[in-house]
């Protein structure tokens, strides 16, 4: 291998840029030319690389966001963008594409590397919800955010007496919206992965309200079956919560800029430098990712089709633990 790029795709995740940092400088290290590619997939369908060199990498591990852009595009799922894509690596002399990203963005890497390409994947989505690796990149830096939210909501709502409903990101899965919820000892969680019951939900705050605590948070994932103000006016049209008054908040995209915390620094540089030590040994069509506190690589067709379940342990106690 001579040249090997680099991009990030889909929602953006704090700790991207230690990624790739650590793909430039590992390459760097082993004498491999190393180039971005700006805007994720769209920037691979219109050739839009820059030769990277160790210098241009600097001062980024500190900062949210992608160095590279990221985008959602669409025209990578049709046959001609990926061709296109495919010749364009060609026409730049790369022979080497690691793609920083989650669920879709591995789904496009799989289709690269169905066509010949060599790509490694890197495990980095806020939702974590993504096979191959406990955890991805970005998640620690977004549940410390959620966290704080959710402590000065409660402050705010112990003073006014009131439940608030506050509701973080993840896409189809509830790991935000549970982790959050137990480290920020909300008195209820609602997932997409659980059944929701309003009126059971209701009634758990108003047993709260009735043994005199002055505040009740409720942490919903936006994926559940009610988002916040679903849930809100649910429980105004059945008349459900009597004695607080309610609220919703949604956190939105403020979960996903933040500087990325020291734990998505060093997974990010791992993935990243792993990724690219990977892909030079010849290695292809793999992620990386961590599991059990250990350096993974699984093959991308089973990251793809593969579910990862939420935690049973933490599940069973988020239930057992808010009172
Ligand atoms: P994430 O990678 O964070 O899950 P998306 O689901 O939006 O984000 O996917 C990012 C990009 O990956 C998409 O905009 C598209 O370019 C590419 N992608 C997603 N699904 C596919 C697919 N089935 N085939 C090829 N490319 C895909
Ligand atoms: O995948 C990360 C994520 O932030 C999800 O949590 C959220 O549902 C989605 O991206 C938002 O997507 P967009 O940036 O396209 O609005």
């Amino acid at each position: 291998m001579k040249n090997l790029a680099v991009l990030t795709s889909g929602g953006d995740a704090p700790g991207m840029n230690a990624a790739i940092r650590a793909v430039v400088r590992t390459g760097h290290a082993r004498g491999i030319s190393t180039w971005g590619v700006y805007q994720g997939y769209s920037g691979l369908i219109e050739g839009n690389f820059k030769r990277l060199g160790v210098r241009d990498v600097g001062s980024i591990i500190q900062r949210g966001g992608t160095m590279l852009g990221s985008a959602r595009c669409p025209e990578f799922k049709t046959e001609e963008g990926v061709e296109l894509a495919i010749r364009r690596l060609h026409g730049a002399g790369i022979d080497g594409l690691v793609v920083i990203g989650g669920n879709g963005s591995q789904t496009g890497a799989n289709t690269l590397r169905k066509m010949g390409f060599p790509v490694v994947g890197v495990a980095s989505t806020i939702d974590n919800d993504l096979y191959g690796s406990d955890i991805t990149i970005g998640v620690d830096t977004a549940l410390n955010v959620a966290l704080n939210a959710i402590d000065n909501l409660k402050v705010t709502a112990s003073s006014h007496c009131r439940a608030l409903l506050v509701e973080v990101m993840g896409r189809n899965c509830g790991y935000l919206a549970l982790m959050s919820g137990i480290a920020g000892g909300a008195e209820a969680i609602v997932l997409p992965e659980v059944e929701v019951v309003p009126e059971q939900v209701a009634q758990r705050i108003q047993e709260g309200y009735e043994r005199g605590k002055p505040h009740a948070i409720v942490v919903v994932a936006e994926g559940a079956k009610y988002n916040a103000e679903g849930l809100c006016r649910y429980f105004e049209e059945h008349d459900l919560l009597r004695g607080y008054e309610f609220r919703s908040t949604v956190l939105g995209y403020v979960q996903r800029g933040a500087v990325p915390t020291c734990a998505d620094r060093l997974l990010g540089t791992k993935l990243g430098s792993e990724a690219a030590e990977q892909i030079i040994a010849g290695n292809s069509g793999i992620l990386i990712g961590v599991c059990k506190g250990e350096l993974t690589s699984t093959p991308l067709d089973v990251v793809v089709t593969g579910h990862k379940p939420l935690d049973p342990w933490f599940m069973k106690a988020a239930d057992m633990l808010a009172r």
